[in-house]
């Protein structure tokens, strides 16, 4: 198993995984997501390959002040060996070498299985609210169920 930069070429494969991870929504493009990610100048997408199959990702960016992981998905078959984990000390690694001491994450209300995940791993509650809006009309309306 290696962990390693994702490339363009696997967004097809790492699309996949996230939709059959139920990390995907609607009004989310994950492919963009994640072409965005590995052509970004602060943000990468790692993945964990077993010979050419990809069986997890995180991706992790920065804004400067706070590094952010999103999509930490595992397949089904490779849970509970303690890939997240490696995945998860790999963005923190990440991190860590582009010089920034802090990384946030955010959890779904209803997704306790993995706030249960982090907190065994140190994350604890910061104690913020995150609050949102789309700058887009429709995302909002298909967000609220009515398009
Ligand atoms: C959450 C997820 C990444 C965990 O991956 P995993 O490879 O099964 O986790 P690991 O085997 O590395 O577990 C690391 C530790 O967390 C613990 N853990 C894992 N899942 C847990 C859970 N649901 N509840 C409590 N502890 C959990 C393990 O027991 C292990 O503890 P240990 O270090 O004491 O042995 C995986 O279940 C997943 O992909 N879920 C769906 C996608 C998702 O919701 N991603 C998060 C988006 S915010």
């Amino acid at each position: 198993m290696q962990i390693l930069p994702l490339t363009s070429e696997h967004a097809d494969d790492a699309a996949r995984l996230w939709s059959e991870c139920g990390l995907t929504r609607p009004w989310n493009d994950p492919r963009s997501d994640f072409r965005m990610a590995v052509s970004g100048p602060s943000s990468e997408v790692l993945g964990a390959l077993d010979d050419d199959l990809l069986v997890g990702t995180v991706m992790v960016g920065h804004e400067g002040h706070r590094g952010w992981i999103y999509y930490l998905a595992i397949d089904q078959a490779h849970r509970g060996s303690g890939l997240g984990k490696a995945l998860v000390a790999a963005a923190e690694e990440w991190i860590e070498g582009q010089g920034i001491p802090k990384v946030m994450l955010m959890i779904r209300a209803e997704n306790d299985d993995v706030r249960r995940f982090y907190e065994r791993l140190g994350y604890v509650d910061q104690g913020v609210s995150v609050l949102g809006r789309f700058l887009d009309e429709d995302l909002q309306r298909l967000r609220q169920g009515s398009a």
